[in-house]
């Protein structure tokens, strides 16, 4: 019988990455790109081709091309920014949502995806301990769940004052406050600036040397304006790991029926170990939170939860409805409802996924493990003269700042220090300005770092100073 349809073969190409796959994953062991960017555009560069090319020889110029820019992000020695190392089971997972090719909008373009993501979603706010009757969104990172919590914070709070958003939009809305920290991650000042919020609508709260709000700022600017408010919080800050006082904010916000939204992209973890829960108090009485599945949970890019307790004003604020797109009875869950996102990903098979394997004891001994790790370091360095660990260590965050010496300033003596770290390969550091100086941050997030390689480090830092401060 003549054959209609003809299957594409996805063993070549598969079988290509998958052989490169654990190679890569074991022997990787300069986390910097080596390639220039005039070298990377010449590998992938070049005219489209007018004829297309088998695809296990695409799939391996892929890797002859993109190798050589890869950041080692996925290994032990990254320190450099607050990334998860993309678990292998995620990353497995991850492969079979690109094979099955599902589009996870609706319910009904794939009831697996769906129903993946709503177990998942209930798994999340279990493990965090959230209201379990909030809804979640699995979104693309913590800036789009941030986006989502404000943009249900934003229709929420001038509903409450008389005024709906979908009907009449914003031009003729009351003035709305965003009371937010002045080191509040940059992701939040731009959703707001999404949300149809300047500058002018913005007050910034000051922070203490940690770079916590300050509860009393906060009232006291709160007292000075009428109208709804908003707050914005954070659990993890991005240098120092720190958390706001969420018991005072809350106090504020219950006071201001004003709504509450916590940027805890990392931070949110804590409260899956029992020595770090404590940092979170009071965190469940906010709103709305986001936080990341690609950073401390270790799934592949991308994911991130939007965790709101109104799952009515989530939906208002991110409903996609159409009569092609209708509900049938007994249809499970609609991520339309909850993303700003009609055809999507089914980032939700990764997150079961990685949920599932490392579960909840899993979860909780990597965040113990990292945050043991990063109070190991800080004992290590804090007894290296010369090097002084800046933040108080609560979390997996480390901030370093070097004394001056006759080869430069403390501005100078971090970034010297960065290069020098970083010139082996071996290990990936980056320098920020926090507080009025350069310094050194440390994030211990990737899955595999633990104490053997803390010991390791430490040693590192000791000679690299002792050469850099000569
Ligand atoms: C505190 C905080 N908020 C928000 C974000 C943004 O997260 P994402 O990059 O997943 O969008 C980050 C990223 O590092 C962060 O640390």
């Amino acid at each position: 019988m003549k054959q209609i349809h003809s299957f594409p073969d996805l063993t070549g190409p598969l079988a290509t990455a998958s052989a490169y796959a654990n190679n890569y994953r074991c022997n990787k062991t300069n986390l910097h790109p080596t390639a220039t960017l005039a070298q990377l555009r010449n590998a992938f560069g070049g005219d489209l081709p007018a004829k297309g090319q088998a695809g296990e020889e695409v799939i391996a110029d892929l890797i002859r091309a993109a190798e050589p820019g890869l950041v080692g992000n996925t290994q032990p020695g990254f320190h450099a920014w607050v990334m998860g190392s993309s678990h292998p089971t995620g990353v497995a997972a991850d492969w079979l949502t690109s094979v099955w090719g599902q589009n996870a909008g609706i319910f009904q373009c794939s009831p697996a995806a769906a129903t993946a993501e709503e177990v998942a979603c209930g798994w999340v706010l279990d493990i965090l301990d959230l209201p379990r009757e909030a809804s979640v969104g699995i979104t693309t990172g913590a800036t789009m769940s941030g986006f989502i919590g404000l943009a249900a914070a934003r229709d929420e709070v001038l509903r409450r004052a008389g005024y709906d958003v979908a009907e009449t939009g914003l031009q003729y809305a009351p003035p709305v406050t965003v009371f937010v920290s002045e080191e509040t991650h940059v992701s939040n000042l731009a959703a707001l600036r999404y949300l149809g919020f300047g500058n002018q609508n913005v007050v910034e709260i000051g922070t203490d040397d940690q770079g916590r709000m300050m509860p009393e700022d906060m009232a006291h600017r709160m007292a000075q304006v009428g109208g709804p408010k908003i707050m914005i919080a954070t659990a993890g800050h991005i240098n120092s790991g720190a958390f706001d006082d969420f018991r005072a904010l809350a106090d504020l916000a219950d006071r201001h029926n004003a709504w509450l939204h916590v940027d805890a992209a990392f931070g949110l973890w804590a409260r899956a170990n029992v020595t770090t829960r404590s940092l979170t108090n009071g965190i469940d009485r906010a709103d709305s939170w986001s936080t990341d599945g690609h950073k401390w949970l270790q799934t592949p890019f991308d994911a991130g939860f939007a965790i709101v307790r109104d799952k009515d004003a989530h939906r208002r604020a991110m409903d996609i409805s159409a009569s092609y797109l209708s509900d049938a009875p007994g249809d499970g869950r609609n991520a339309t409802h909850y993303n700003p996102e009609l055809s999507r990903r089914a980032r939700g098979f990764a997150v079961w996924a990685t949920l599932k394997t490392l579960g909840r004891d899993g979860i909780a001994n990597m965040v113990r493990n990292h945050c043991d790790c990063a109070s190991l370091l800080a004992e290590k360095l804090n007894r290296i003269p010369g090097i002084t660990v800046l933040n108080d260590v609560v979390l997996n965050q480390l901030v370093l700042s070097f004394a001056p010496n006759r080869n430069g300033g403390a501005d100078d003596m971090a970034l010297k220090m960065e290069q020098a770290m970083n010139a082996d390969g071996r290990h990936f550091f980056r320098c920020a300005n926090w507080q009025g100086q350069r310094v050194l941050r440390v994030s211990i997030i990737s899955h595999e770092t633990g104490p053997q390689h803390i010991q390791l480090l430490a040693r590192k830092f000791q000679r690299i100073w002792a050469e850099v401060s000569h």
